[in-house]
């Protein structure tokens, strides 16, 4: 924040006041505005503006006030095509940028190419080129969370005839939980785009269709791509009708009393508690290793050291090194170095993994059709492995 001021050469007041009455959200779209209007008060030449700007109403107010020319990074990673779908009216057509960074900067950071989460080609766009299948097949998709829906929107751009199964009633899996927080719109947009893609080529969705084996046995599928997510990790506490998974808080935030413990401190943990908190919520966020977010070994730098910060700024307690011993009906037990305590909690939240739901893909090994397992029933990781998995399956099918 002091280069900050150095680099404007503004009264630290001016920024102070505006950075406090606008706790910050998890990279906020347009974050840089204010910084902008600083600036074009300063200078005559046109200012170039980044930073989140893909929103194109927020983008229009912007020009004249902050800067003179919107600058897009990130969003044109996710679909270069943006500004003439914004110039076509086209705006559901557009594929959202999520910020996760895990495409661009963390494959950066680790010596990788450059791509992006949510759109595999970028930047192996003749290597990646979708081409017609020769074998047109009929492909039976079981799930429709990202995995399941990237699947099906490539296999039927390459013209496999594609039938998709969703036990819920709805499409998206654990990404509309994951979605729920204010600072995570763009994955609900992501969710959106998949189902407008999806709604425009020739593809059969059964929603609320629980696939077994029999259902992909007796289909007359050639290829069965089995993409049925995972299912949260559960600590035995006894008979606790008050602890949750951070899907039942997530899309039942009546579940949650006041005071919330979070056991796990991973990405579910951290993101979970912190819209808690913003809820109201006293929350405690509790993780047996030494550091949350694994340290950020998994994570895009940025976004570790960013969801770090809020939790700070939020003042959400985090004990690291600690481990939940015993829950009771208003308290949870935790020990740690420093010995055994009791901590408020009318509500815990369990977070500490999922676990590959892959029973199906197992029983169906063997049984004379191909077979794929994409996304979280093949390792549970993140929206990126699920899309890429999907569509590199998708594309040679
Ligand atoms: C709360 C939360 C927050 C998250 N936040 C992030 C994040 O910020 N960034 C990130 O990269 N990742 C995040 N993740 C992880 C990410 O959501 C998953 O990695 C991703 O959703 C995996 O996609 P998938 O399609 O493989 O599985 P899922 O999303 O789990 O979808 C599987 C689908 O299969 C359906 N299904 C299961 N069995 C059957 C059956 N027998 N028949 C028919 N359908 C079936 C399920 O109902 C579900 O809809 C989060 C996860 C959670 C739970
Ligand atoms: C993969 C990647 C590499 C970047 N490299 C640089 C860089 O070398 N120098 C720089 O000033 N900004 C760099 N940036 C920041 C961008 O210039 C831009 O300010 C930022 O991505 C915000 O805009 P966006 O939301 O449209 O992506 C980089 C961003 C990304 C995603």
């Amino acid at each position: 924040m002091e280069a900050g001021y150095d680099i404007l050469n503004v009264d630290a007041g001016t920024y102070d006041s505006w950075y406090w009455n606008h706790p910050p959200m998890y990279f906020e779209k347009g974050m840089y505005r204010e910084f902008g209007k600083i600036l074009k008060k300063e200078v005559d030449v046109p200012i170039i503006l980044a930073g989140r700007m893909d929103d194109p109403d927020m983008a229009v107010e912007a020009l004249g006030t902050c800067c003179d020319i919107i600058g897009l990074g990130r969003p044109l990673l996710a679909d270069s095509e943006l500004p003439m779908k914004i110039q076509a009216g086209k705006l559901d057509e557009i594929r959202p940028c999520i910020s996760c960074q895990q495409g661009c900067l963390a494959r950066l950071s680790q010596g990788l190419p450059l791509s992006c989460a949510v759109n595999p080609s970028c930047g192996r766009e003749e290597e990646t080129k979708l081409t017609p299948a020769l074998c047109k097949k009929n492909v039976l998709i079981i799930g429709g969370g990202l995995a399941g829906m990237e699947a099906a929107r490539v296999c039927a751009l390459r013209g496999h005839k594609v039938t998709l199964l969703e036990k819920s009633a709805y499409l998206g899996g654990n990404v509309r939980p994951g979605s729920v927080p204010d600072f995570k719109e763009d994955d609900r947009h992501l969710i959106e785009w998949y189902k407008t893609q999806l709604g425009k080529l020739p593809i059969k969705i059964k929603l609320n269709c629980s696939a077994d084996r029999e259902t992909a046995e007796r289909s007359n599928a050639d290829a069965v791509i089995v993409a049925t997510g995972s299912n949260p990790i559960k600590l035995d506490f006894g008979n606790k009708n008050h602890i949750y998974a951070a899907e039942e808080l997530l899309l039942c935030p009546e579940n949650a009393g006041k005071d919330v413990v979070v056991i796990g401190g991973g990405l579910v943990g951290c993101e979970t508690g912190l819209w808690l908190k913003r809820m109201g919520k006293n929350v405690t966020i509790v993780e047996a290793t030494p550091q949350i977010l694994g340290g950020g070994a998994d994570m895009c730098f940025a976004n570790y050291d960013m969801l770090k910060d809020l939790l700070a700024f939020e003042n959400i307690p985090v004990l690291c090194s600690t481990k939940v011993t015993a829950v009771d009906d208003n308290s949870v037990t935790v020990q740690s170095e420093k010995g055994e305590d009791k901590i408020n909690a009318d509500t815990v939240m369990l977070a500490v993994g999922y676990r590959p739901n892959a029973a199906l893909y197992d029983e169906l090994r063997g049984c004379g059709k191909e077979i794929y397992n994409i996304g979280d029933s093949r390792h549970v990781h993140n929206i990126m492995s699920a899309i890429w998995d999907a569509f590199q399956v998708a594309r040679e099918l």
